[in-house]
């Protein structure tokens, strides 16, 4: 039996709520035989700056760089809010993306048929969709340089952070987007600011030059990022695959995130280049919603985005693909027998927490299974 090693980092919030519901179902298949999962747990965010003062330990990003694929919950909330900059709990999920070299961020929308009435817009806007935001993670102006607050000699200070892009950085982007709508719908949607941000027209011309020589069978698209977010709202569904930026990507995929009726339901991927001797990937799997400080503790937050996360963990770093259907289905099925956490709830309707949703998955798969 092949057997992974992942390394959990639970973090804030919410973070370990909905850490312990995959590691039941990781457990799950294990006892199927499916796979042999070594799992090793560390402290990211406020719970590593807790410990030792830092968002993540020097040993922590060992186990990390080691590991087969990480898996992340979430970080940050307001009892972090005064901590010094370099060390607030957001800057160890910043420093995971950028040491492991984490360039490509994958972040499916999809809207399951029994979810559709449970997003704010009208059924028949988001029935049916599915679709997914690749949003570049280790550069733009999350990293650029400088990044900083001067005081001005008069007195008054300056803020400043440096959207910066390369072509190779681009390039790469465009590859991975290109590659996965392939094996989806074949169209490309590249979303930028070339009118008003000299990054968004290298963006736009090496996005161009890309689909022209390698892939002239996939569609396409330039669209204003602004005017993107306006038509994931619209109409979605005339999307397929959409490429962006570092911090158009991390908005977008919130606007997203509604269509399929809650934050608590996006999942993502975070990978790495390949490596050129083993062909692996460095990767990283989290929701793509945060620490949730206003339900943490409760036990109630919606634990799919994590379990799905872990889904595509399955898929992409552990080669266990029917593994990751069976799971995905396993979620759809749920979904469908009505049980709902309070975030996907329509009004009135009884809600169970986090426990009973990991459990009714992992019941489902039980089913499935036989
Ligand atoms: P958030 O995503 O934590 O929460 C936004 C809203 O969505 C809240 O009302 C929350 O209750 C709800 N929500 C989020 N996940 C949910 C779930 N699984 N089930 C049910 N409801 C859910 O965003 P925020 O409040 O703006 O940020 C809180 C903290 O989280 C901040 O410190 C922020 O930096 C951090 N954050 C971390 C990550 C991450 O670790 N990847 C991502 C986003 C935000
Ligand atoms: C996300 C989050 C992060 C981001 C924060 C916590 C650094 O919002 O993963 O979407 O901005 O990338
Ligand atoms: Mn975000």
């Amino acid at each position: 039996m092949a057997s992974f090693n992942l390394f959990l980092l639970p973090g804030d919030g919410i973070g370990p709520e909905i850490m312990v519901e995959v590691k039941s179902i990781l457990s799950w298949f294990q006892a199927r035989g499916v796979a042999t999962f070594e799992t090793e747990a560390g402290l990211v965010g406020g719970s590593a700056y807790d410990a030792h003062g830092k968002a993540i330990s020097e040993e922590d990003m060992k186990l990390a760089q080691a590991a087969d694929a990480v898996l992340f919950g979430a970080v940050g909330g307001p009892k972090w809010d005064s901590v010094p900059y370099d060390v607030r709990p957001e800057a160890g999920l910043l420093r995971l993306r950028k040491d492991l070299g984490l360039f490509a961020n994958l972040r499916p929308a999809i809207c399951y048929p029994a979810l559709a009435d449970a997003s704010s817009l009208k059924r028949e806007v988001v029935e049916g969709l599915d679709i997914l935001i690749v949003r570049e993670l280790t550069g733009g102006v999350y990293f650029g340089e400088p990044k900083e607050i001067v005081t001005l000699e008069n007195g008054e200070k300056r803020a400043v952070d440096t959207q910066l892009y390369t072509t190779h950085e681009i390039e790469r982007i465009a590859r991975v987007a290109f590659d996965l709508a392939r094996t989806r719908g074949k169209k490309v949607a590249s979303a930028e600011k070339r009118n008003v941000m000299k990054s968004g027209v290298l963006w736009n011309q090496v996005v161009t030059k890309i689909g022209k020589e390698e892939y002239s069978d996939v569609a396409l698209e330039h669209v204003l990022a602004d005017n993107c977010a306006m038509q994931l709202v619209r109409w979605p569904k005339q999307y397929d695959v959409i490429v962006c930026d570092n911090l158009f990507g991390d908005i977008l995929s919130d606007v997203a995130a509604m269509l399929t009726g809650s934050l608590g339901m996006l999942p993502s991927a975070s990978l790495g280049a390949p490596d050129a001797a083993t062909g692996k990937r460095k990767s990283l799997y989290e929701p793509v919603h945060g620490s949730a400080p206003d339900i943490a503790g409760k036990g109630i937050a919606n634990p799919i985005a994590m379990i799905g996360s872990f889904a595509m963990a399955l898929r992409y770093s552990l080669g266990l693909g029917e593994a990751a259907d069976m799971l995905d289905k396993a979620i759809a099925n749920v979904l469908a027998s009505g049980v709902r956490t309070k975030d996907i709830a329509a009004a009135g309707q009884n809600a169970v927490g986090t426990k009973d949703m990991g459990a009714a998955i992992v019941k489902e798969l039980e089913a499935l299974a036989r």
